[in-house]
């Protein structure tokens, strides 16, 4: 069944403004890759594109790219936001995705592939490629360290005890994660792919953006949906715990957000 938690307009604000497009050691793990397997660089498809994140950064490799997403309220923030021309967006289930046979380049899933009914995905997904065809399923992990000065560990102590609160609302399928994937990667039907657990990007934000990430995440939401008081003490509390940490008084106090991705490249090779 597709899930419909990315639905509510104000959630899609927050991931328009607070989710992060894929970072440099990333893209070039990706891209190191298609460069290698890819035959033409026609069409993209970023499936379960949110508000266009993880869209654009395609846009300079790919002569059109097409983002696509189950929650309309995405769709109309991604389409909103300044796009070049060659991206454009359309609301779609990833189970049924509006393109003819053999006729796509690459399909990308960022933060999203969890979320999907893999088997259904996958086979659309096989439909749709070219020969040769790839794709790539991406998100970062939840064990995220906050860098600042010599407080690092304990900032990510206050981030941890953070996350492992909000993981009592955290829906089954975003525990998929944890695992880096690994149902996904064995339930992808081609030879010829692989799946990286080490790469780290790290992230500049102030503790403003930080916190308004937190509140982007869909277990945020839904704590604050069972128990908006106790959700927003929890955000108060963690933003105090981490100025005082720090000894300073500002939001916009820069630190960086440090993640592991999982990546699965694969190609389709017939
Ligand atoms: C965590 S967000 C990731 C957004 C973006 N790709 C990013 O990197 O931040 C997951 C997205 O998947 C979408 N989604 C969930 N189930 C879906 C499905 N079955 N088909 C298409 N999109 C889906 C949600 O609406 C949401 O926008």
């Amino acid at each position: 069944m597709a899930t419909h938690l990315f639905e509510d307009r104000i959630h899609a604000a927050f991931y328009q403004k607070y989710r992060f497009t894929p970072q440099e050691n990333l893209q070039r793990a990706i891209f190191s890759y298609l460069e290698k397997k890819v035959n033409s660089f026609r069409l993209a498809v970023d499936v379960g594109c949110g508000s266009g994140q993880s869209t654009l950064f395609l846009a300079k490799h790919f002569e059109k790219v097409v983002g696509m997403d189950i929650s309309a309220a995405q769709i109309e923030e991604a389409k909103r936001a300044p796009h070049p021309p060659n991206v454009s967006y359309a609301v779609s289930p990833a189970e049924d995705l509006p393109f003819e046979a053999g006729s796509v380049d690459l399909i990308t899933a960022f933060a999203s592939v969890h979320w999907f009914d893999t088997p259904r995905f996958l086979s659309e997904v096989d439909r749709v490629l070219k020969p040769s065809g790839c794709v790539v399923f991406s998100s970062y992990n939840q064990d995220m360290r906050v860098c600042y000065r010599d407080l690092t560990e304990k900032l990510t102590q206050i981030f941890t005890e953070n996350r492992d609160q909000l993981f009592n609302y955290a829906d089954e399928k975003v525990k998929g994660v944890l695992n880096d994937y690994q149902e996904v990667f064995d339930a992808l039907p081609y030879a010829d792919k692989e799946r990286l657990t080490d790469i780290v990007d790290k992230v500049p934000m102030s503790i403003a953006d930080l916190m308004g990430y937190i509140q982007s995440l869909s277990m945020y939401q839904a704590f604050q949906k069972a128990q908006p008081e106790a959700a927003k003490a929890l955000l108060q509390n963690t933003e105090r715990r981490f100025l005082e940490t720090m000894s300073v008084s500002s939001r916009k106090t820069q630190v960086e957000l440090e993640m592991r991705h999982v990546c699965i490249l694969g190609c389709k090779m017939s």
